[in-house]
């Protein structure tokens, strides 16, 4: 084996242990550009709103919920189509592609002439935006050994939750130029880099096995892993894939049914308990219920830098405490929160000294809870979970879910709120993290520590 190794990798001399955890966590780091793009497209537009909303003749509030949630949906409709791409033509080339997409999206809003080509223009970041936020997790997932796979593909949510933190700087410092134009076309940057990143990058081991192309797989996997380890790994991926032929209609058949159920479940609650009502409106929510605008924003900067610091933790504990127990410890962390900020309204809407205290206490628990467990265990399990054959498209499903949710949760927190009160709303999520919890307590597994192979031999049989 490790002759046919050496003679096929032309004489290269074989990476040692070091080199390895080099490689894959750079080509890790450079695909999850793409999260910082998702991270930082999806909360720029926070700080931005208020002063897009007096140009082009002033915006109605309909107009600014318009510029918010149309990334969502386009974000959806991206995320459908590149699970089947990425199975066709690979995960690399649809990486490059949304590399692509993202920087005509930005310029197009930077540059936008009219309000509705600036519409346009967040529809098709949206495309990129749900597209990487599935491809990337897929492509780093493969391409990581499995006993750092979980730390590995949550980079993707670190990321993200780097890439919100910095929209919300870049929204404070650029407060001044009152430039909407600037804050969104910063993200230009991490695009261009992103698409010339990948261009060093080589495709996914796993779908080169799975098209047949076991010598690429080879050249690839030898910067990846240790020589012992790729002919069994080739070989393996080989068999499952060999197993049986499965089309994407198959993943209504009734024994995908249950996987693809639990990658949906977890989409839907990681929405409907109301991460990005906190991630988008924080700030509105914190300066309507008195508090003034900067410490309205310090606090939202201060939430953003929870969210990285909790999912630093994540990523150093999701391959030695497992991605299951995280996500359930995290959970409860989240509905303690949720209960933190309901008691917080009990004295009324008007949120002062200590009532206001604990509002923002509830949500740093609430936030850095979800960063530990949900947040970043939802995109690592649905990177896991699947059969070789419908990876991408199963993962399209979940993330089409998750979009799909952030958009209802979104378009309708305001209102809701205003019906209900802080008080019920938050209530509501409490409550409905609670039923999250009972569901994945007797629904996800674990997967820390085995290889997707053997994932898809005791899931799927
Ligand atoms: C979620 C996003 C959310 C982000 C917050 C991600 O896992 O999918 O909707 O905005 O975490 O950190």
């Amino acid at each position: 084996m490790a002759t046919g190794h050496t003679r096929r990798t032309r004489g290269r001399p074989v990476a040692d242990s070091e080199s390895i955890r080099r490689n894959v966590v750079i080509s890790s780091a450079i695909t999850a550009l793409g999260g910082l793009l998702f991270g930082y497209d999806t909360g720029v537009v926070s700080g931005a709103l208020l002063f897009l909303r007096n140009d082009f003749g002033g915006l109605s509030s309909f107009q600014q919920e318009l510029v918010t949630s149309l990334l969502l949906v386009g974000a959806a409709v991206g995320a459908a189509f590149a699970g089947r791409i990425a199975d066709r033509i690979g995960r690399r080339l649809t990486i490059l592609g949304t590399a692509l997409i993202f920087v005509v999206g930005v310029l197009l809003a930077a540059f936008t002439p009219t309000f509705p080509v600036l519409l346009v223009a967040r529809v098709v970041i949206g495309l990129a935006v749900g597209a990487a936020s599935m491809v990337v997790p897929l492509y780093i997932g493969e391409a990581a050994p499995p006993d750092i796979r979980g730390g590995l593909v949550s980079l993707n949510q670190l990321a993200i939750t780097i890439g919100i933190l910095v929209s919300y700087l870049a929204d404070y410092w650029l407060q001044g130029t009152q430039s909407w134009r600037l804050m969104f076309g910063l993200a230009v940057i991490p695009a261009v880099l992103l698409f010339v990143g990948m261009l060093f990058q080589k495709e996914s081991p796993h779908w080169l096995v799975m098209r047949g192309r076991d010598a690429e797989a080879r050249e690839v996997l030898a910067r990846l892993r240790a020589p012992e380890e790729i002919e069994p790994e080739i070989a393996e991926v080989h068999r499952v894939n060999e197993l049986e032929q499965l089309r994407t209609r198959d993943l209504l058949a009734p024994r995908l049914r249950p996987l693809v159920t639990v990658g949906v479940m977890l989409a839907v609650f990681q929405q409907i308990t109301g991460i990005n009502t906190v991630i988008y409106y924080a700030p509105t929510l914190l300066h309507n219920a008195g508090l003034g605008t900067n410490s309205a924003l310090l606090a939202n900067v201060v939430n953003g830098g929870v969210n990285v610091i909790m999912t630093i933790i994540a990523i150093r504990l999701l391959d030695r405490v497992g991605r299951r127990t995280l996500l359930l410890v995290g959970t409860v962390g989240m509905a303690v929160g949720m209960f933190v900020v309901t008691f917080s309204f009990a004295g009324g809407e008007n949120l002062r000294g200590a009532a206001a205290v604990t509002a923002i206490l509830g949500l740093f628990i609430y936030t850095g809870s979800f960063a530990i467990g949900l947040g970043p265990v939802f995109w690592l399990l649905i990177s896991e979970i699947y059969p070789l054959k419908i990876r991408g498209a199963a993962m399209s499903v979940a993330t089409i879910a998750n979009w799909a949710a952030n958009f209802v949760v979104t378009v309708s927190f305001l209102t809701v709120k205003n019906a209900i009160g802080g008080m019920g709303v938050f209530l509501l999520f409490g409550s409905l993290t609670l039923v999250a919890l009972l569901y994945f307590w007797l629904k996800v597994p674990e997967t820390k520590g085995r290889s997707l192979q053997e994932l898809e031999e005791d899931l799927v049989r």
